[in-house]
């Protein structure tokens, strides 16, 4: 086509039928392709994510070599993100050394990077995820991981599911599910809202079970609340991500999780609020009460309502009647 930035788009394809030639097929590539297969990634798997290896620094880049070799405008290079230039104005390939997951439009053309250390000594200057920087092709904030594929799957099963990492999203796909999206490291954006709300009408956060995964679900319900999506929230046990559980319980549990431990963002919400208070202090236990009722009192749904109420006075010994009045008292006000 006559887009200015064909050129960009061919030239990510090539480098990424190299990273994964590399990864699959050469000496260079064993101990990366040792390391996936020791995460428990299957050939079919890496062929279907297109996973691929750069190599450590040698004599010559990788990809400096190929592109020079085939006559690819200096310019071009520049512009692609795949390079490093230093003062001389020499190009070095901004990849070394890590496990290649390519970054794919809606159309499924790769159009950035991201490079996985495979030690875990993640360091200041190497982080453990290296992503491609913006380009003419490339906005992280507009971008979600796996989107070409998982929209595929939410026209059958009618939702995307959001995960924290690409080893989350490409687990879950090995294990059923297809409909899995992630951000690009950078946290969630208003951005990639619109783009989930464009292509689902559901959408399943299934974060880390860890405290960062907790604050960033929170974060993301915050964000996602003036959206017209339906939201369900799934927590994994603590201290585990998607990809763990996966490995740790088998693919059959971790879908047979995913289905059973839904919970709506209200469910979420009154969890979440009650870490780190002590709830056998009786101005604590008051303090959550209010925080809860407001929270409930966001709901429209009157029987989701009457759910959260029962609930909370089931758990901690208070009038049901009393609890209502104090939702209808607080939904009046927000109005
Ligand atoms: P995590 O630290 O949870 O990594 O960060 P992970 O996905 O579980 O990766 P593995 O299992 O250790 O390989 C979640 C996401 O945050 C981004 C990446 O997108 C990662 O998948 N991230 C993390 C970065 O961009 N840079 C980093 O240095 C670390
Ligand atoms: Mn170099
Ligand atoms: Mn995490
Ligand atoms: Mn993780
Ligand atoms: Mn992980």
């Amino acid at each position: 086509s006559a887009s200015p930035n064909t050129p960009l788009y061919r030239l990510h394809e090539e480098a990424s039928r190299l990273y994964h030639h590399v990864l699959v097929n050469t000496v260079a590539g064993q101990p990366a392709l040792n390391y996936l297969t020791k995460r428990g990634m299957s050939r079919e798997l890496i062929g279907q994510f297109n996973l691929g290896f750069a190599p450590a620094r040698g004599e010559e880049d990788l990809l400096v070599k190929y592109f020079t070799q085939k006559g690819i405008d200096y310019q071009l290079m520049r512009a692609s993100g795949l390079f490093t230039e230093d003062q001389t104005g020499q190009l070095h390939d901004r990849f070394f050394d890590r496990v290649i997951y390519p970054i794919k439009n809606a159309n499924g053309q790769p159009i950035a990077f991201s490079g996985r250390l495979l030690t875990k000594k993640a360091t200041e200057n190497a982080p453990k995820y290296l992503n491609s920087p913006e380009t003419p092709i490339f906005n992280k904030r507009r971008t979600l991981f796996n989107l070409d594929q998982a929209k595929k799957a939410a026209r059958k099963e009618g939702h995307l599911t959001l995960f924290e990492g690409f080893m989350d999203v490409i687990s879950a796909f090995g294990a059923g599910v297809r409909s899995g999206i992630a951000s690009m490291g950078t946290s969630f954006t208003d951005e990639q809202v619109a783009v989930i709300a464009r292509t689902t009408d559901k959408l399943t956060i299934c974060y880390d079970g860890d405290a960062a995964g907790q604050n960033a679900i929170n974060r993301a319900l915050t964000m996602l609340a003036a959206s017209r999506l339906t939201l369900r929230v799934v927590q994994l046990p603590a201290g585990m991500d998607p990809d763990e559980y996966v490995q740790a319980n088998g693919q059959a549990k971790f879908q047979e999780y995913l289905a059973h431990a839904e919970e709506t963002p209200t469910a979420f919400r009154l969890h979440f609020l009650k870490q780190g208070l002590n709830l056998a202090n009786q101005s604590e236990l008051l303090h959550y009460v209010e925080a809860a009722l407001r929270e409930v009192a966001k709901v429209t749904d009157p029987v989701e309502r009457d759910l959260y109420i029962q609930q909370l006075a089931k758990d901690y010994h208070l009038n049901p009647a009393t609890l209502t009045g104090q939702v209808q008292e607080l939904a009046a006000t927000a109005a």
